[in-house]
C-alpha cells in the first residue's frame, strides 16, 4: 500500500507538471481564455415559461397540490405567498413549474404573470428588471434600482400576480427581502413559486408550502 501511494503521488506530480508545461505554452499555441464564459454557461441553463413539445409524464399529484395552492385565497393581511419546488438537479422542478404556469385555470386566475430564470447570478437589479420586462413584454430602459422598483410596484399595484423564480441558488436573505419590496403592492391571492435544488434557499425565502420532488 505504501508503494501504491508513492506511485499515485508520482503520477499526480507528473500530471501537474504536464499541465504546467501546457499552461506555459498556452500563448505559443494561440489558446485564449474565453471571456464571459459564465454568461455562455448561464445561457444554456436559461429557462423560459414555454412548454417544449415533448410530453410531460406523471407528477399529477404534485401538479394538483400546486394548483390548489396557486388558486387558494388568502386572508386579507398577506398580499402574497411563496411556494417552493425543491429537489435534485434534473428531477423536473422547472417542468412542473411550467406545467402549472401554463395551466388554463392559472392563466385565468391571475392578472399579471412573470417568469424569471434566476440561476446562479442573483442580482436584485437584474431580477427586478427581468420581472418588469416579463410583465410589460418589452425591455425597459431604466438601470437604477430605485426607478425599477417603483415601476414594478406600479405594475403590480392592486393586481393579482403570479411570479415564478426559476433555479434559485442565492441564500442572501437581505437580498431577497429587498427584492420583495415592490411585491406587497399586489392584491391578496398573489403567489410566488421558487424552484431550487437547495432546501435551505426555500427556508431562507420563507417558502410555505415546500414541495419536495422525489425520483
Ligand atoms: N414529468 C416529466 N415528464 C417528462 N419529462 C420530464 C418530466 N419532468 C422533467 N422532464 C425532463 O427532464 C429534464 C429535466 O427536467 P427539469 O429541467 O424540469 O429539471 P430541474 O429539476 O428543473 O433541474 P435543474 O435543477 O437542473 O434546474 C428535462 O429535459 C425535462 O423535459
Ligand atoms: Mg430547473
Amino acid at each position: 500500500s505504501f508503494s501504491f501511494n508513492r506511485r499515485i503521488a508520482r503520477d499526480v506530480r507528473e500530471i501537474v507538471s504536464a499541465l504546467e508545461r501546457m499552461l506555459a505554452r498556452k500563448d505559443a499555441l494561440g489558446l485564449k481564455e474565453l471571456s464571459g464564459g459564465g454568461a455562455a454557461l448561464r445561457d444554456s441553463r436559461e429557462t423560459t415559461s414555454l412548454l417544449e413539445d415533448s410530453q410531460v409524464y406523471g407528477r399529477n399529484q404534485e401538479k394538483e397540490k400546486l394548483l390548489k395552492f396557486l388558486l387558494s385565497k388568502e386572508a386579507e393581511e398577506s398580499s402574497f405567498r411563496i411556494g417552493a419546488i425543491v429537489g435534485m438537479g434534473g428531477i423536473g422542478k422547472t417542468t412542473l413549474a411550467k406545467t402549472v404556469f401554463n395551466d388554463e385555470t392559472v392563466q385565468e386566475a391571475f392578472d399579471v404573470k412573470a417568469w424569471v430564470c434566476v440561476s446562479d447570478q442573483f442580482d436584485i437589479g437584474r431580477v427586478t428588471k427581468s420581472i418588469l420586462d416579463s410583465i410589460t413584454g418589452h425591455g425597459s430602459e431604466a438601470a437604477d434600482l430605485n426607478v425599477l422598483q417603483n415601476k414594478l410596484r406600479s405594475k403590480l399595484m392592486n393586481e393579482k400576480f403570479l411570479l415564478v423564480l426559476d433555479d434559485v441558488w442565492s441564500e442572501d436573505y437581505d437580498g431577497w427581502q429587498k427584492l420583495q419590496a415592490p411585491f406587497s403592492a399586489g392584491t391578496s391571492g398573489s403567489k410566488i413559486i421558487v424552484t431550487t435544488r437547495k432546501k435551505n434557499v426555500a427556508d431562507i425565502m420563507r417558502a410555505n408550502p415546500i414541495y419536495s420532488l422525489q425520483p
